[in-house]
């Protein structure tokens, strides 16, 4: 049996590293893992129990109280994320977690908490995680490390395209707002902005489909299966 790698796909908001990384998790048979939804369950969590900031700061030990977990749904085929044991899939993806994600994501308990839980995630390697400090931060040593961005517009109408698919209320003018300022948020923060690993390799794929962007990443982990 082949080698088992961890591959980190890091990038900017809405541009497609969710896809890829189920690509690529489903073609290798390796675990997807969304560390976006792990902190837009923590954003819910704190919403939904009228939690601020400077509560978690002063107290980090509430964080303890938050479990969440990646279970399929076996009629559609894909992973829905739980918060404490109730499926938050829909309402994390939502435009009232969306506008406060980036704040509570930039809070260093809550980066902590959740880079521990991530870590421990890819022990055993076989894990295709996707995020914004997954090749820096949570698995420096991932042996594949990619790094996604495409234009600000086609990001907002992709987005656009996948809430209303799913039935969710959507704004294009709204959701291409929203990206930039999380572009602007979350490469300026003081607590791991998001940064090119020097050793992730680019894909800007403002120009190509979801079938090509899998077919060449792959062929990239394949590559770096067979070289180990
Ligand atoms: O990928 P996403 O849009 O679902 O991520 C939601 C927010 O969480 C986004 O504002 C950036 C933040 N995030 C982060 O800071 N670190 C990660 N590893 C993943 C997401």
């Amino acid at each position: 049996m082949s080698r088992k790698i961890n591959i980190a796909i890091d990038g900017h908001s809405s541009c497609g590293k969710g896809t890829l990384a189920k690509n690529l998790a489903k073609e290798l048979e390796y675990m997807f893992i969304d560390s976006g939804a792990m902190y837009r369950a923590v954003t819910l969590y704190l919403m939904q129990n009228d939690i601020s900031l400077e509560e978690v700061q002063a107290n980090p030990g509430v964080l303890l109280d938050i479990e969440i977990s990646f279970r399929l749904d076996p009629m559609r085929g894909f992973y829905n994320t739980h918060l404490n044991g109730e499926n938050v899939e829909r309402e994390i993806r939502g435009m009232a977690v969306s506008s406060q994600v980036s704040q509570v994501s930039a809070v260093k308990e809550i980066r902590e908490f959740l880079v521990d839980k991530q870590k421990r995630m890819g022990e055993n390697k076989g894990v295709v995680m996707d995020g914004r400090d997954i090749g820096t931060v949570v698995f420096p040593d991932a042996e594949l490390k990619i790094f996604m961005t495409a234009e600000p517009m086609v990001r907002a109408k992709r987005r656009y395209d996948e809430l209303t698919e799913k039935g969710i209320p959507a704004n294009l003018e709204e959701i291409y707002n929203n990206i930039r300022y999380r572009d602007e948020y979350d490469s300026s923060r003081d607590v791991s902005p998001l940064i090119q690993a020097p050793d992730a390799i680019v894909l800007n794929n403002t120009e190509m489909s979801r079938e090509e962007q899998a077919r060449i990443a792959v062929t990239w982990a394949k590559g770096v299966i067979m070289a180990g």
